[in-house]
Order: C-alpha cells, then sequence, then structure tokens
C-alpha cells in the first residue's frame, strides 16, 4: 500500500473498475468516478447491474421493488455450499416481515437512548489509547485505536469477553468476504467457511451458557425475547449475533481508521477541527462520504425497474456503488476533496430502505469521539506508509497503520 497510488484506468469488462482486482482498493475512486460518468448503470461480465449516480442508488433503495435475494430464495452473491454460520439466515438477506421481526428484536439495543450508557465507556477507551501513543510517540491506528473502540464496545453490548477479540478480529475479517463469495476466489472461500463454522461453534456455545445463566447482555435479550414467543432458534439466534458481530466490528474500524488517514493526509481539516469541536458530528459524515469502508451493497429487482433511463428485468441482480454514489458531482461540490464543513451531507454509506444500517448511530458516536481526541490530543503525525496493510476483509478496511509523531 503506497500514500495516493492512482491505478490504471482500462477496460478489462469491468468498464475499469473491477471491484475483485487487488488494485481496486488501493483508490477506487478514479474508477468508480470514471465508471459512474460513462456508463452509470453497468451490466458486468459477471451479471449484475452496477448502479452508481447518487439519484439511482437513492431511487432504488427508497422506491425500487427490491428483494435480498433471487425468485428461487438464492442468494445472488453468497456462497451456497457455504457451511454452518452462513448469512444466509441474517437479517440482511431477508425480506418482509421474517426481516422486520429479526431488525426489531435487536435494534432496541442500538437507540441513541440505548447507547448514552456506553459514551462514557467510549471516552475510556479513547482517552487509553491517547495516553498510551502519547507515552509511545507513536501508534498503530488499526490495533491501538480504531480497531480497539468499536471491539470493546460490541462486545460489551453484546455481553462477549474482551479476551477473545483477537480471535474475533481474525474471524470477522475473514467472514466479510461470505457477502460476495460468489465472486472469490476458492481459497479465500474455503478460509471463509471455515471461519463461519468456528463462529457458529463459539456462538451456540455462548448461547448455551445464557441459557444456563442470564445475564444482562444482548445475546441473554435475544434468548429471553424468543422465550417471550418470538421464536428464534438456537442457529437462527446464533446467525443474528455473528452478524452483528462482524456488522459492528469491521465497518468502524473501517470508519475510524480510512477517516484518521484522510484527517492526517489534510491537515488542514484537523486543524479545523481541532479548533472547532463542534464539528466533530460533521466529520464523521464527511468520512463517510470521503472514504466509506462498505464499497457497494446488493439488491434484487422482483420486477421490471426503470433506472437511469434503462429498464432492467425483473430477478436483475443490482450493485449499489455506494463510493461512486458518495463522490457524485451532481451531489457534492468538489467530491474528491475532503471539506469537514461541507454543508448537506448526503452519503450512501449506511445502504437505504428497509435495511438501512441499524448500528449507524453506534458507530457515529464511536467515530466522533475517536476523531476529536486524535486531532485535539494528539501531535501531527506522519503516517509510515511502507507498512501499512489492508485487513483481509472484503471491505475497505485498513489492517495495519503505524505512525510517528513528529
Ligand atoms: C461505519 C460503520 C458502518 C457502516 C459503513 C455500515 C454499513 C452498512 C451497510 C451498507 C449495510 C447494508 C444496508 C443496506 O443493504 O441497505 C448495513 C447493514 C447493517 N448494519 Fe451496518 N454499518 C456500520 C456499522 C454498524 C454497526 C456498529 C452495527 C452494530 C452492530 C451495524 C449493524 C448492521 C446490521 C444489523 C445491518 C443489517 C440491517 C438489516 O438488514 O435490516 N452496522 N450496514
Amino acid at each position: 500500500m503506497t500514500g495516493a497510488p492512482t491505478p490504471e484506468v482500462e477496460d478489462d469488462g469491468w468498464a475499469g473498475a473491477n471491484p475483485f482486482a487487488p488494485s481496486f482498493r488501493d483508490d477506487p475512486y478514479p474508477a468508480m468516478n470514471q465508471l459512474r460518468e460513462k456508463d452509470p448503470v453497468n451490466e458486468t461480465p459477471v451479471g449484475p447491474w452496477r448502479i452508481s449516480r447518487h439519484a439511482d442508488v437513492v431511487d432504488v433503495f427508497r422506491n425500487a421493488p427490491t428483494s435480498q435475494t433471487l425468485a428461487d430464495g438464492s442468494s445472488p452473491n453468497m456462497d451456497d455450499q457455504d457451511r454452518r454460520g452462513s448469512f444466509r439466515d441474517f437479517m440482511l438477506n431477508m425480506d418482509g416481515p421474517e426481516h422486520a421481526r429479526l431488525r426489531r428484536l435487536v435494534l432496541g439495543a442500538f437507540t441513541p437512548k440505548a447507547l448514552k450508557h456506553i459514551e462514557g465507556e467510549i471516552d475510556r477507551v479513547v482517552d487509553e489509547a491517547m495516553h498510551t501513543a502519547l507515552k509511545q510517540g507513536g501508534m498503530e491506528v488499526v490495533e491501538d485505536f480504531a480497531l480497539r473502540i468499536p471491539s470493546r464496545m460490541i462486545c460489551r453490548i453484546m455481553g462477549l469477553p474482551e479476551e477473545d477479540i483477537d480471535q474475533f478480529t481474525v474471524w470477522t475479517a475473514a467472514r466479510t468476504n461470505a457477502f460476495f463469495a460468489r465472486f472469490l476466489p476458492e481459497d479465500v472461500v474455503e478460509h471463509t467457511r471455515q471461519a463461519g463454522e468456528q463462529m457458529a461453534d463459539y456462538f451456540e456455545a455462548q448461547i448455551k451458557l445464557r441459557r444456563a445463566n442470564p445475564r444482562e447482555d444482548l445475546l441473554t435479550n435475544l434468548i429471553q425475547s424468543e422465550e417471550k414467543g418470538d421464536r428464534l432458534g438456537d442457529v437462527e439466534l446464533a446467525i443474528q449475533a455473528i452478524g452483528l458481530l462482524i456488522a459492528g466490528f469491521e465497518t468502524t474500524i473501517g470508519l475510524i481508521g480510512n477517516g484518521t488517514k484522510a484527517l492526517i493526509e489534510n491537515p488542514d481539516q484537523a486543524e479545523l477541527l481541532k479548533q472547532n469541536p463542534d464539528l466533530a458530528k460533521n466529520t464523521v459524515e464527511e468520512c463517510l462520504r470521503y472514504d466509506t469502508p462498505v464499497l457497494f451493497n446488493w439488491r434484487v429487482l422482483t420486477e421490471p425497474y426503470e433506472v437511469g433511463g434503462k429498464t432492467l428485468p425483473e430477478n436483475a441482480v443490482l450493485w449499489m456503488m455506494l463510493g461512486a454514489a458518495n463522490h457524485d458531482p451532481r451531489v457534492h461540490d468538489d467530491p474528491d476533496t475532503m471539506d469537514i464543513t461541507r454543508q448537506g451531507i448526503s452519503h450512501a454509506s449506511f445502504g437505504g430502505g428497509a435495511h438501512t444500517c441499524l448500528g449507524n448511530q453506534l458507530a457515529r458516536m464511536e467515530a466522533s469521539r475517536a476523531f476529536h481526541a486524535f486531532v485535539s490530543r494528539l501531535p501531527k503525525a506522519e503516517i509510515q506508509y511502507d507498512d501499512c496493510a489492508w485487513s483481509e476483509s472484503f471491505f475497505r478496511v485498513l489492517g495495519k497503520m503505524p505512525i510517528e509523531f513528529h
């Protein structure tokens, strides 16, 4: 990984934007910008259509007749050979009342009111990270900061032991590949399947423990809501827990990691935030827009639908290019520039419609505290680009980013 690589944008059947090419993750924006401007409703060589303009992405989320699965109930992206721990049974892969019921069961734990009690805990973790970094004269941003905050918070909410965080880090990065496993090499997919099985073993054991000894945590709440008559079997329960752990872990590491990188690379913006703490919330929105960890998600049309002047057929798979929509100049002036004072930010980084990310408030709360502390409490920093690496995740998430202070 280098400081500011610009991959060649050439025609390779993917209109120069192959999301599975290793170079894509380094800097996807030149390629995605070109795709959006030249072919905003693009049929890929592997079947799905890519939707890249902001207005079209928002329209599909809000208005299109869609499902998360194909007409035969199978997933358009996931691995149909996946063994235990499969996302096929996670709420993100469900529609209608079945989806609404699973979402309702966990939603309560992620409302701003319910999250109020962990605000102090977030500050404690951030504080510890600042203290250690100052003592050491630098930090490895992912391990010491970006990973530490969301991992501790999601463990706390779900009631999982913090000693297992290292194991979760490995599993969750591997498991994000399951979302688009159909398009990935066999060795990556096999590794992902193994992580799924290990996570299923782990969570089924955690559920057993709580059946014997209920606690004050989200896992116990899920078991108890089942006992109140909203029946969830052990496997269904375990997969919601696995999905939540992954969703609450990997993506937020991406937001805090990518955002911290952007603030170091744009010192004028870091200084602005330092001088104006009130900009912390808007900084989070701008970081979500400027460099989102989740570059695309999917929908399947249940009826023909017109998108950007093309009528796409029933059962068409749409990949919603969230990163491309976020950089659409029709909505944001000078979109490739980071501007934490930008007004009216409208990013698609949390998806939309019935499946809009339900952890968005938690992610926002963690990131705003993290960014403000980083710029106000630490000296100016230099990224050690030669030692940076992406994580094993399918998402745009840093795995390693050492920095040294001036
Ligand atoms: C910056 C951090 C995050 C990003 C960028 C992100 C992004 C996303 C995206 C793109 C989706 C799919 C939405 C759609 O298909 O329309 C999603 C769904 C979801 N996210 Fe997040 N997420 C983040 C943090 C979190 C956190 C902290 C949690 C908490 C556990 C979480 C839980 C979920 C869940 C449960 C779903 C499925 C919702 C459903 O199907 O109804 N996410 N997220």
